[in-house]
């Protein structure tokens, strides 16, 4: 008898198979009828399939801080494949995963010196929320269980990420998420900032939403705020002057935790280990992932305050403190990674070059003011984004145009977000390949015209 044709094992190496692998995030049907495949990449660059060279203007997903196959990181997986491959974290560990925490945490700002270990950004933020509704329960508050977001948040894609997140379509077709959150507006006004470099001098106020929250709901009832520090999925929002300092003095009023998600603005993207540290400002947690080994094996983690982790360490000593984690928390290849991307980042200072190159960057990017459909250009760190005007009932449509066209016929890989192109490049980036980018930038945008 005939095997049931789907179960006919297909052929695997056929090259041109696109149909089996649902992208994330992706457009699928455009994408399958003239995809972009990536082959290789080294450095500051990717190649394609037939050898023309892209350069990554996007540190692939903000994570590849360190550049494309680093050879020290490279050679760290390696070792760490045929030493140990794996390890469970539960009630047992490596030597790895406690280098690595140490690492973090002596980078880490005030007394942030607990690391718990994920997968990924989204875990993270879940993670960080979860420690935070836990601690408040091990602190005999447990009537503290709102979580408070912002508008245009991004923080990854579980259900707890997605409820406190704020970008509509991330949330629209998936339910009711979670009860008890509420949310800040957002700090993008660009009547008051256009054109602005770094943080914008207008918007500190809008930190004062979180007074009326509080009113509403009342303080006893409020766990934790989480915010990025820069806002970078949704397209690149700064942060106001003063805006951060303002969110912690008021939950310093109100006992209420202030969670920093630093998943794109950790490991020096804004010139600074983390963004916490530019801003003075020390937030009770910070969820970490995509630079922390310059996006090689996958990993995510928070950052955790003394106090909160010691609240949690009484009881018996054989009993588990936190019921959480995940099979792959602290992966012995992610750490050895992540061991060698920190070396690679102290060894070349590139957190200090991102700082140095922060002029550079910004008077590139923002040399392309001017040109059609430029509605708006901001840059932070080596972070810059272009807001271009939508074409009418496209939404999207011309931002998608300049990312193929990038790709396919400018050797440029650049994000985008409804139609705004957000620019993060590795932090290796040297000025001529800054300049690079912005000439094939400009020419793009022409062609989008
Ligand atoms: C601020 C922030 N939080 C969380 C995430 C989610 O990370 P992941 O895609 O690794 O789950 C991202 C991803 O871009 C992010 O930018």
């Amino acid at each position: 008898m005939n095997a049931h044709p789907s179960k006919v094992a297909k052929d695997l190496s056929a090259p041109n198979d696109l149909e089996a692998w649902w992208l994330p995030f992706t457009a699928n049907r455009a994408f399958k009828q003239k995809p972009r495949m990536v082959a290789r990449a080294k450095g500051m660059y990717y190649y394609t399939p037939d050898g023309r060279e892209v350069i990554d203007g996007a540190a692939g997903l903000w994570c590849c801080n360190a550049g494309h196959n680093r050879d020290e990181i490279t050679a760290a997986i390696q070792a760490q494949a045929a030493e140990l491959d794996y390890s469970p974290a539960f009630q047992f560990g490596h030597a790895g995963g406690f280098a690595l925490a140490s690492r973090i945490a002596q980078l880490a700002p005030g007394d942030l010196d607990h690391v718990f270990f994920c997968n990924s950004g989204s875990e993270a933020v879940d993670t960080a929320l979860k420690i935070a509704l836990a601690y408040w329960n091990v602190q005999g508050q447990g009537s503290r269980t709102r979580l408070i977001g912002r508008e245009r948040g991004y923080h990854g894609v579980g259900f707890g990420g997605i409820s406190v997140g704020g970008i509509v379509k991330n949330r629209q077709f998936f339910g009711t998420l979670l009860a008890g959150v509420d949310h800040l507006p957002h700090t993008y006004n660009r009547a008051e900032q256009a054109f602005s470099r770094g943080e914008p001098e207008w918007g500190a106020h809008l930190a004062d939403e979180l007074e009326r929250i509080v009113a509403l709901h009342d303080a006893s009832t409020i766990a934790a705020v989480i915010v990025e520090p820069m806002a970078g999925s949704t397209g690149v929002l700064p942060p106001p002057k003063g805006y951060l300092q303002r969110l912690r003095q008021i939950c310093d009023k109100y006992g209420i935790l202030l969670i920093f998600d630093e998943v794109i603005s950790g490991f020096g993207r804004l010139g600074t280990t983390f963004a916490a540290e530019r801003y003075g400002v020390v937030p009770d947690m910070i969820t970490f992932a995509k630079g922390v080994n310059s996006g090689t094996v996958p990993m995510g983690g928070v950052l955790v305050r003394k106090s909160i982790h010691d609240a949690f360490m009484k009881g018996p000593d054989h009993v588990i403190e936190l019921f959480h984690g995940y099979t792959y928390s602290g992966h012995p290849l992610a750490c050895a990674a992540g061991l060698a991307a920190q070396d690679i980042y102290r060894d070349e200072k590139l957190f200090e070059r991102a700082k140095t190159l922060e002029p550079v960057w910004a008077d590139a990017i923002h040399g392309l003011k001017g040109l059609p459909n430029v509605l708006d250009i901001r840059t932070i760190g080596l972070v810059g984004a272009i807001d271009l005007a939508s074409r009418p009932d496209a939404v999207g449509a011309r931002a998608y145009e300049a990312m193929d066209r990038g790709f396919q016929e400018e050797g440029l890989m650049i994000r985008v977000t409804g139609d705004t192109i957000a620019l993060s490049p590795p932090l290796i980036v040297t000025e001529d390949q800054i300049g690079e980018i912005a000439d094939k930038l400009a020419r793009i945008i022409r062609k989008v015209a």
